[in-house]
């Protein structure tokens, strides 16, 4: 089996390109792939790029030229649930496009042609990934944002929103959330690719998880010190939970 691990971002993704044993650099799709073994499992890292098409030609070459048979994700998102703070976990058990509008067609939300608004995380895979969220964040230590200490992180499980919308004001979060929560749906986080790579995977019938650090709250102040952030905390956050999961993968 081959197990594909995503990244959006080079500075998640560079701690575990160093646990990469024999690493082999393959170019396709104007990606670079880097296939090796990790805890004696086949592994394929790569970065999705940023948005929701993006994401969907990273997930579709993976698996049709890479034949991967299970997908994790691992990035940072926008905390928009309540309690949902800075520094927090988020691991999807499913996935909504919060820009997804094709009414009066279909419901607001419905994927044409799907006959649903959503698309469930892989409940084995799921499962796993929060323990090692659990488990890989009791040891990391303390952690830095803009001089402050973070508190312990909390994992929490739930839907993930994605749209093609970086998220930067408490006006355009509250018109995302109230729409979404109209239609019966609470999101915890936000981000721009979760859904896209669910999609896809669901097409191909792979199994499915993503893990999400908390890097803002999608507001005014949502895009500062962003890469700082992705450096200090989420990198080895990152590194910390999918240690963990290689581990106790079988
Ligand atoms: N990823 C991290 N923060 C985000 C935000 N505020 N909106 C969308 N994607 C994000």
């Amino acid at each position: 089996m081959t197990l594909a691990i995503m990244s959006a971002l080079l500075d998640e993704q560079r701690g575990l390109l160093e646990q990469l044993g024999n690493p082999q650099r393959v170019k396709r799709a104007g990606r670079t792939f880097w296939c090796g073994q990790w805890c004696g499992h086949e592994v394929v890292l790569v970065l999705t790029k940023v948005g929701k098409v993006a994401a969907a030609t990273t997930t579709t070459t993976l698996i049709e030229a890479f034949g991967v048979d299970r997908v994790v994700f691992t990035g940072v998102a926008g905390g928009v649930g309540a309690g949902v703070k800075v520094g927090d976990v988020v691991v999807a058990d499913a996935f909504i496009q919060h820009d997804m509008d094709s009414s009066p067609l279909f419901a607001r939300y419905e994927i044409p042609l799907y006959g649903c608004a959503t698309m469930a995380c892989d409940v084995t895979l799921t499962a796993l990934l929060l323990e090692a969220s659990r488990n890989g964040l009791a040891g990391v230590g303390s952690h830095f944002h803009r001089e402050t200490p973070l508190s312990p992180p909390n994992v929490h499980s739930g839907l993930i929103a994605s749209g093609d919308k970086f998220l930067a004001s408490a006006q355009e979060v509250t018109q995302v959330l109230d729409g979404l929560r109209s239609a019966g749906h609470d999101a915890l986080a936000v981000e721009m690719e979760g859904a896209a790579v669910a999609q896809v995977c669901r097409d191909y019938g792979v199994p499915f998880a993503a893990v999400r650090t908390i890097s803002d709250r999608a507001d005014d102040a949502a895009h500062m010190d962003f890469s700082g952030f992705v450096t200090q905390v989420a990198s080895p956050y990152a590194l910390a939970i999918v240690s963990q999961f290689v581990k106790t993968l079988s």
